[in-house]
């Protein structure tokens, strides 16, 4: 069976699965890829610039209109439903996963626009929940997506992208950046886009490697992005801006070069903020260097990047962890061109560059090697770089 088949009949099981759970039928059905990020990691909130891409793991979602101004969340996944009031949106732990439905429409309120009608969403993904490949934003995009094209509110790509940022940070509470936002609504086939994020202006990138590829690597550890880990990180940037800002007239860390790191050193006088600096400096000064080589076609130089960038995010940054360090140095030692874990980090999942004829024997070595050590089988696959969001029906 053919991969447009297995998507028909896919669809065909969702929307007989929204009768049962609705008892009406579905009017339209969207999709989201997930995303992994090459390189520029916790950068975004820094400023800087970041070159993720849209990969093929979907979250797909059905809608139909309501008469009671309620929004109705069905998880396939989890084949658990919630329901809120349009009115008396608010977050609630116990709302758990379908806070970001809900979050979509008390940001849109919030923003002016009217929404009259209440909906029924069901939602179904096999982008695997925590893992570091954006599940939660490509949720955001979808209800955005889904909302906007349903009650014609008219809002482009990138200010839905920056509304599902809104709806992270605001309502369900991570001081997270635009990068997965953005990477979701903006993405294109065989592209990756190279986003500044302080000043919101991106192109895209070829990823024509031909020979060789990016696997996904999963240490099936979810990452559950410790949010206080995370936002901890977020306000270590923000404290050291605030003390080097006496001294350089920045906006952001990312404004600062490498050649200004002794002084930052001297200034901030704390060893772990100013391993923090040293992280996003160096690791934006990367994002430049990496896709230069990718637009020269110099793999090798893009492989000694990309460990450069992991051993900054293990030594620097300190958001690694032992499975994430063991999949990399499994990787390499499985002849990967260059590794490095992508997105939040502490667990999830890594990124290896390899040549293509080899996926099969790299794929046998990491989990030998990975297995031995941890006692987990990672997941290891091949991935194609997709479209942003698309309506299915
Ligand atoms: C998470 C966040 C992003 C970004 C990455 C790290 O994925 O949601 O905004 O900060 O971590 O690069």
């Amino acid at each position: 069976m053919n991969s447009q088949n297995s998507s028909q009949i896919k669809l065909l099981e969702l929307e007989n699965k929204f009768k049962t759970i609705f008892g009406c039928n579905s009017l339209g059905a969207y999709r989201t890829p997930a995303r992994i990020n090459l390189i520029g990691e916790h950068i975004d909130y820094n400023g800087g610039k970041v070159l993720p891409c849209a990969i093929s793991y979907f979250m797909t979602g059905l809608y139909s209109l309501n008469k009671d101004k309620k929004i109705v969340a069905y998880s396939n996944n989890f084949d658990s439903k919630f329901s809120a009031n349009l009115e008396t949106i608010s977050y609630k732990k116990r709302n758990s996963w379908s806070n970001y439905v809900f979050g979509v429409f008390a940001i849109l309120q919030q923003e002016g626009y009217k929404i009259t009608q209440g909906m029924n969403i069901l939602i179904d993904s096999n982008i695997p929940l925590g893992s570091g490949l954006s599940s939660s934003a490509s949720l955001l995009d979808l209800v955005f997506f889904i909302a906007n094209d349903v009650l014609k509110l008219e809002i482009n790509l990138e200010t839905i992208a920056k509304l599902a940022q809104k709806t992270e940070n605001e309502f369900c509470g991570l001081k997270c950046g635009i990068m997965d936002q953005a990477a979701i609504a903006l993405g294109q086939k065989n592209k990756a886009i190279l986003l500044d994020c302080g000043k919101f202006k991106y192109e895209y990138k070829d990823m024509a490697l031909r020979t060789y590829s990016f696997v996904v690597l999963k240490t099936n550890i979810p990452h559950n992005l410790v949010k206080s880990k995370y936002n901890e990180r977020v306000d270590e940037c923000n404290r050291a801006l605030e003390i080097l800002k006496q001294k350089f007239n920045i906006d952001n860390l990312c404004q600062l070069y490498e050649y200004q790191l002794p002084e930052c050193e001297k200034l901030l006088n704390d060893p772990i903020l100013f391993k923090r600096v040293r992280h996003v400096v160096t690791e934006n000064e990367r994002v430049q260097q990496f896709s230069a080589a990718m637009t020269a076609g110099k793999v090798e130089e893009m492989g000694r990047l990309l460990c450069e960038s992991h051993k900054s995010l293990k030594e620097d940054y300190e958001v690694t962890g032992d499975y994430l360090d063991t999949i990399v140095d499994a990787s390499m030692n499985a002849f990967a061109i260059g590794a490095r874990m992508t997105g939040g980090g502490f667990g999830g999942c890594a990124i290896a560059l390899i040549k293509n004829r080899y996926f099969e024997d790299f794929r046998f070595r990491v989990d030998k090697e990975y297995f031995a050590k941890l006692k987990v089988h990672p997941d290891i696959e091949e991935v194609d770089i997709v479209d942003g969001p698309i309506k299915l029906k």
